[in-house]
């Protein structure tokens, strides 16, 4: 059971060995990179290609690391309790109150699943903390019941982040990880190529162009990535717009039509139109 990329998925070497590393090592993959360059989409194709099915965890700031193990639903037992009375033969036992989570449903399915726990680093600093034993033994202890549930299958474990909050040394010990760098040309050509099989080659090239001057300007707060590249092609596409309305004649940058796609705050537009003028001004 190997990943070696899939059709809908364009997945550099180096990908493909840090995935199959995770694999191996049965450790979760941590995976870095900027905004838009595939990560979730990595779980998603990696499971399909293994023929695994995924458990997805989106983080947010105020997830709990107990809720991807399990929760005790007190309101719902009060209610029935108030309802059928506390003799009742499912108000009395607790079990029917415990909603499973996403780990416990990956440690007992009937098959091995993958798992993808994204944007970790949303969430406040104790969160990774307290998934640390999980992740590591795969196990976890239910004081309700007094059980522990213990994986089947070591599930695949892919976590994803963006880095907005350093993650904890105890945590990256227990990860493989893998930073997805920024594709060069020739990738992005072939992501592009996944999505727009049939794009003019002109307009590629020149969409390429404009967009890698764009990204390396200096100063700008966001840079435009994978995902805005492939929503401004689709829109060129959509107005059908010429190659050559990408560029000004003497080959210079010019302001693209729709860069609103690509630049996604005041600051940088403001930026890139000074630049145009410059250069202009210049010759
Ligand atoms: N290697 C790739 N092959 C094919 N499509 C890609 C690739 N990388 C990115 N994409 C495209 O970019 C889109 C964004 O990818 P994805 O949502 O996985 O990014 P992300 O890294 O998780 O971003 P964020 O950090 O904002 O969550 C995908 O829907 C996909 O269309
Ligand atoms: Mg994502």
């Amino acid at each position: 059971m190997k990943f070696q990329g899939s059709a809908g998925y364009v997945a550099t070497p180096d990908l493909m060995l840090a995935v199959n590393a995770a694999v191996t090592l049965k450790r979760p993959l941590l995976v870095k990179g900027e905004p838009g360059t595939g990560k979730t989409m990595l779980a998603e194709q990696v499971a399909e290609a293994l023929g695994m099915p995924l458990l997805q965890w989106h983080v947010k700031s105020t997830t709990k690391a107990q809720q991807g193990l399990y929760e005790y639903d007190a309101v719902s037992r009060l209610r029935d309790s108030q309802l059928a009375g506390v003799g009742d033969d499912k108000v009395r036992d607790i079990r029917n109150y415990i909603v499973k989570g996403v780990l416990w449903q990956a440690f007992t399915a009937e098959q091995p699943m993958a798992l993808l726990i994204d944007e970790i680093d949303k969430a406040d600093i104790e969160f990774p903390n307290d998934l640390l034993r999980e992740l590591d033994r795969m196990e976890f202890y239910v004081y309700e019941t007094r059980e522990l549930v213990k994986a089947v299958h070591r599930p695949v474990v892919f976590i994803t982040s963006n880095n907005e909050k350093e993650l904890p040394d105890a945590f990256l010990r227990r990860c493989f990880f893998h930073y997805i760098k920024f594709p060069d040309a020739d990738t992005m050509r072939a992501i592009v190529d996944v999505h727009f099989p049939g794009l003019k080659k002109e307009l590629l090239a020149a969409a390429l162009k404009s967009f890698y001057d764009i990204r390396n300007l200096p100063g700008l707060k966001k840079k435009p990535s994978t995902s805005e590249l492939l929503d401004w092609l689709k829109l060129l596409v959509a107005e059908d717009i010429p190659a050559d309305a990408l560029q000004s004649k003497d080959d210079k940058v010019a302001i693209p039509p729709l860069v609103g796609a690509l630049l996604k705050n005041e600051q940088d537009v403001t930026l890139f139109e000074k630049l145009v003028f410059m250069q202009r001004h210049n010759r």
